[in-house]
């Protein structure tokens, strides 16, 4: 372990996440319910900067009224996380958050914030663990957090931290629309009755469309279940949908749970008059691309 007077900083990006199928096999007895899905980081990120030096205490700034600046950030839990994991004592350690990710969106915004404090400090104090013990440490405080420490295309199972590479999803256009409302994770999960659900996604075919690198065949098997679970208050989500396919998005899903929905372009000019059409109406519309495995 280094220890040292002078103060260390280090800025990175906290890419977010959307779901290219989402599948709910059955509920645990510890109350979570077994995934399977397949996820993929995209360009759209929050912007994280640590400063540590000598001293007590981990504070955070994220420059917004909406998003907790202390403790109940999970972004502070993961440096308490990787300080007792590498018994590391004596840093006062400030993380600045620039929000771009919408929060409760889907978009697993906290958890990239959460992985990237890891993937940080494991370099800020030169501690070199592996991938797999930040994402060891990134379930101690998330589901999706341990998705968030490589990123790129994965299939992800258990709680959604069972993690299998895929072959990378073909560089592409994703346009990302949040309607207006904001859904709770928890109380979604709550509506879900395994038994009950009668469409689901086809993700053996998806991992195999993957693999040929058939975008066509990728676009047209995604599925998310919590579409039929989540309450519509309104037509937003199948009006944004509807905008996105008018467009000419290959397919058109919700991402996570809610209620963002994606579209997938092959093409950028046709992306970026979804995207045009969409920012008209909502103000949380992205025009992002496709990232790969980062660490
Ligand atoms: O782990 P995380 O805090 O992201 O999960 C938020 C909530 O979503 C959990 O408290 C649980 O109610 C629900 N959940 C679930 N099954 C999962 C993931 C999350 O029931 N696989």
């Amino acid at each position: 372990m280094i220890i040292t007077d002078k103060v260390i900083c280090k800025q990175m990006k906290a890419f977010a996440k959307v779901n290219i199928s989402l599948d709910i096999i059955s509920k645990m007895d510890d109350g979570y319910h077994y995934l399977k899905t397949i996820m993929q980081s995209v360009s759209l990120c929050d912007d994280i900067t640590v400063r540590c030096e000598k001293g007590e205490g981990i504070t955070v700034d994220t420059r917004s009224s909406y998003i907790p600046g202390d403790e109940r950030n999970i972004a502070v839990k993961a440096a308490h996380v990787f300080f007792d994991y590498a018994n590391i004592r004596d840093y006062k350690t400030h993380i600045e958050i620039d929000k771009h990710i919408p929060v409760c969106a889907g978009l697993g915004g906290g958890s990239a914030d959460a992985a990237c404090v890891l993937r940080m400090l494991n370099v800020m104090f030169d501690t070199r663990f592996e991938a797999e013990i930040l994402e060891k440490l990134g379930r101690e405080i998330g589901a999706d957090v341990p998705f968030c420490i490589r990123g790129g295309t994965k299939l992800a199972q258990g709680r959604g931290d069972i993690l299998q590479s895929l072959h990378p999803l073909k560089d592409c256009q994703i346009v990302i629309c949040k309607p207006p409302f904001s859904c709770s994770t928890p109380e979604l999960f709550a509506r879900v009755n395994c038994g009950k659900i009668k469409k689901r996604p086809d993700t053996d075919g998806l991992c195999k469309a993957l693999e040929d690198g058939d975008l066509k065949s990728v676009a047209r098997r995604m599925y998310n279940v919590f579409e039929d679970i989540i309450p519509r208050k309104n037509t937003d989500i199948d009006d944004i949908k509807a905008a996105l396919l008018d467009s000419g998005a290959m397919g058109a899903v919700m991402t996570g749970s809610g209620p963002s929905v994606i579209g997938l372009f092959d093409d950028r000019a046709h992306a970026k008059c979804a995207y045009d059409t969409l920012l008209k109406s909502y103000e949380d519309t992205f025009l992002t691309e496709t990232i790969k495995e980062y660490l």
